[in-house]
């Protein structure tokens, strides 16, 4: 059984002028398995955001269902959403998300802090997480006192400290100059090395050649897809952005 498994999914936005609709999922299929790293493009407007949103279960969609390790998540009451969340899904976002009066440790560990899990038991997961993403020497200091790589690196921790199912990022190298994007991705790969499943959407091609797979959107299905094999990060980008290209001009280059 798949990890995660995107049934038919669907969402219909409605506006409040004159109910004017807007289908932002017409029919999205896909699974991921446990231990996979697939990134998803799509133009702006495609329907990226929508879909993590649905996956955080931040929104319900119209239609279709979201199934995470077996569990049908629009079964999930509200009640619980919660903390069906913290148990099961770790975010990044593009942004960060960090809270300025808080120092990256007690950033860390707030979604400990919400499911009431012992200090000890905090400081224990935090130890090599803080080594893996190497920022260790800085969980004294506060957001504003740390570059963007570094805060999106404790945004990573803070993700990864309830041991989610599966890792959900939404641009995470959005907000990253080139060289704090590069470790980033790197952090991502070594961390997917490690077992830890993870789902990314990203306009940035390099970024998605870190994948191992690549799914695309458009028009609100996903209609095509890329898997690596076993060619390298510089063969991946070459295959994500030929596929781009045929896209954008509708024919294969000679
Ligand atoms: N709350 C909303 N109400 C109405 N329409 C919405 C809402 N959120 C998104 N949409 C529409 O749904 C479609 C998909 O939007 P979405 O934000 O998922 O795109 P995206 O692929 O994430 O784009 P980007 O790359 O620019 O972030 C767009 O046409 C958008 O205008
Ligand atoms: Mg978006």
């Amino acid at each position: 059984m798949a990890l995660l498994e995107v049934n038919h999914l669907k969402k219909i936005y409605t506006t409040r002028f004159g109910g004017a609709k807007v289908e932002a999922l017409a029919d999205v299929e896909f699974s991921v398995e446990k231990g996979e790293y697939v990134a998803i493009m799509g133009e702006s407007g495609s329907g990226k955001t929508t879909l993590l949103n649905i996956l955080a279960a931040l929104d319900r969609p119209t239609g279709g269902k979201v199934l995470l390790d077996g569990t049908d998540m629009s079964a999930v009451p509200d009640s619980r959403m919660a903390a069906y969340r913290r148990d099961n899904l770790g975010f990044v976002f593009q942004d960060f998300n960090l809270l300025d009066t808080f120092s990256l440790k007690d950033n860390i560990f707030l979604p400990m802090v919400l499911a009431r899990k012992d200090y000890k038991e905090m400081e224990e997961r935090l130890k090599p997480l803080a080594r893996k993403l190497e920022i260790g020497e800085l969980l004294e200091k506060y957001p504003y006192e740390v570059s963007g790589g570094q805060k999106q690196r404790a945004a990573v921790a803070r993700a990864l400290i309830t041991r989610p199912q599966i890792l959900l990022a939404d641009e995470p190298t959005g907000a990253l100059d080139s060289r704090a994007a590069d470790g980033l991705l790197g952090m991502f790969e070594e961390i997917n090395k490690s077992g830890q499943t993870v789902f990314m959407v990203t306009h940035s091609i390099r970024a998605a050649s870190h994948a191992g797979r690549v799914l695309f959107i458009k028009d609100g299905i996903i209609f095509h897809q890329l898997y690596r094999g076993d060619g390298s990060n510089e063969e991946m980008y070459q295959k994500i952005s030929d596929t781009l290209t045929v896209l954008a001009t509708g024919r294969e280059e000679a």
